[in-house]
């Protein structure tokens, strides 16, 4: 659990780790080269531990120096991943596309549901089925293989899927012929992706937009490549400096992937200074409380970056709804908050949050990822000794996050 003394003012500046949702899907891209992927800025956390785990069962070799992960796809023997893996992290299933495409075959268990409520790969499905992969299922297995080859095909997502998308993306990269993905998802990280897979010799056209259109290559070589900063760790740090009414400066920061987010502190009275790679925000005294936030596919608002906001509404002078659209059970973080003291009634995909002055220590539990974060976010702003549990949630996805506070001036301990 984390300790946290709150009711301190934060300053100083903080560097953003790399982006988790860019580290995985590029970490199982690197099966599709034979030999040595270089990835820079790549963060220190055990949904990454995860993957290195699985790309090591199936062969490969993978290690780490400080910041840079060095991994070594030359020598696959193994094409299967155990259900045990698989649980340990549900974005596994990112694997499958890569695994396909590496070995023409891959055995994988269905990847559990998870915190956020069930966790449906049918998009994925459907498209490797369109490129010419054959999907048993069967006791909860996925049995995938290829009739001859792994062919493009025109696809079009009922849903912008971030892991169908990227999944996809990863397959049509070495199939035969050309792939085109409409509706596709065009958050950072898919664009991140692709400019690995290009550095690979990839033909990636349209990243970062609806459509996504791949010319699948014979085969595609290692690739150096530093992974963007974590746009929802910089929202988090954002929502720590707004509940403390604190200045603080961030460096490797892309204000560009917080398009949707800053406006939102804006309306919460919080200023910003932006320059190319780095961004400040001052927060007033007393934060407004913006009035509606619906979280959206990119670029609209950030669904990971709910609980986080929830903590800075929970303090604001006014009265906040959120509507969460993408995941059906993401608000376990409420009951927790308002053990807190915040004041947030939830009904269905709303929940409506009114403002209190401050929040009041206590002792809660973390359930999910951000959940955690944003329990953390709140603890910082209750005065007195609050306790956080489940932080083995909060280091999926948080690197070093007790360090980074106590760094900003905050009275954070890890027992
Ligand atoms: C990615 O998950 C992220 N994870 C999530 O971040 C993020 O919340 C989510 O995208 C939305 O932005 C990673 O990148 C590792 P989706 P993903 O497929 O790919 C439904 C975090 O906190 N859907 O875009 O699983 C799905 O149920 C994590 O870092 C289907 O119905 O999300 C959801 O309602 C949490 N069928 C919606 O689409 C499918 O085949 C969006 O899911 C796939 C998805």
């Amino acid at each position: 659990m984390y300790v946290v003394e709150g009711g301190r003012t934060l300053s100083g500046e903080v560097r953003v780790q790399g982006s988790k949702n860019s580290t995985l899907p590029i970490l199982a891209a690197s099966l599709l080269c034979r030999g040595e992927s270089v990835l820079y800025n790549c963060p220190r956390l055990s949904d990454v531990e995860a993957s290195l785990t699985i790309l090591r069962y199936i062969g490969c070799n993978a290690r780490r120096e400080g910041d840079t992960v060095i991994v070594d796809t030359g020598s696959v023997t193994r094409y299967d991943i155990p259900a045990a893996l698989m649980h340990r992290m549900r974005s596994s299933i990112i694997f499958l596309g890569a695994m396909i495409a590496r070995f023409d075959r891959v055995r994988m268990s269905f990847p559990g549901g998870c915190e956020l409520g069930p966790r449906p790969i049918d998009l994925h499905l459907n498209a490797l089925r369109e490129m010419g992969v054959e999907i048993c299922e069967d006791h909860g297995e996925l049995d995938c293989s290829i009739r001859d080859r792994l062919h493009g095909a025109k696809i079009a997502l009922t849903i912008p899927s971030v892991g169908a998308t990227e999944n996809i993306m990863i397959a049509a990269a070495t199939a035969k012929g050309t792939t085109i993905i409409s509706n596709a998802a065009r958050e950072p990280e898919i664009t991140d992706l692709a400019d690995y897979l290009i550095a690979c010799g990839a033909h990636i056209a349209g990243a970062g937009e609806s459509t996504i259109i791949i010319d699948g290559v014979e085969r595609l070589h290692p690739a150096a490549h530093a992974i963007i900063p974590d746009r929802i760790v910089a929202a988090t740090l954002m929502s720590a400096a707004a509940v403390t009414g604190s200045d603080i400066r961030f460096k490797s920061i892309i204000p560009s992937h917080l398009e949707s987010v800053i406006p939102v502190f804006r309306e919460c009275g919080c200023e910003f200074d932006i320059s190319g790679d780095g961004m400040s925000i001052h927060t007033p005294y007393r934060l407004k409380s913006p009035k509606l936030i619906r979280t959206m596919p990119y670029p609209g608002f950030p669904t990971d970056a709910q609980a986080p906001m929830m903590s800075v509404a929970s303090v604001g002078d006014g009265m906040t709804v959120f509507v969460e659209n993408m995941f059906e059970s993401r608000y376990s973080h409420v009951s927790e908050l308002c053990r807190l003291g915040a004041d947030i009634r939830v009904e269905g995909r709303v929940a409506v949050v009114d403002g209190v002055k401050r929040l009041l220590s206590a002792h809660v539990h973390a359930r999910d990822l951000r959940g955690a974060a944003a329990l953390v976010v709140a603890a910082l702003c209750a005065r007195g000794k609050s306790e956080v549990e489940g932080i083995e949630y909060l280091e999926r996805g948080y690197e070093d996050f007790e360090l980074v506070l106590s760094s900003l001036g905050a009275e954070v301990k890890k027992v």
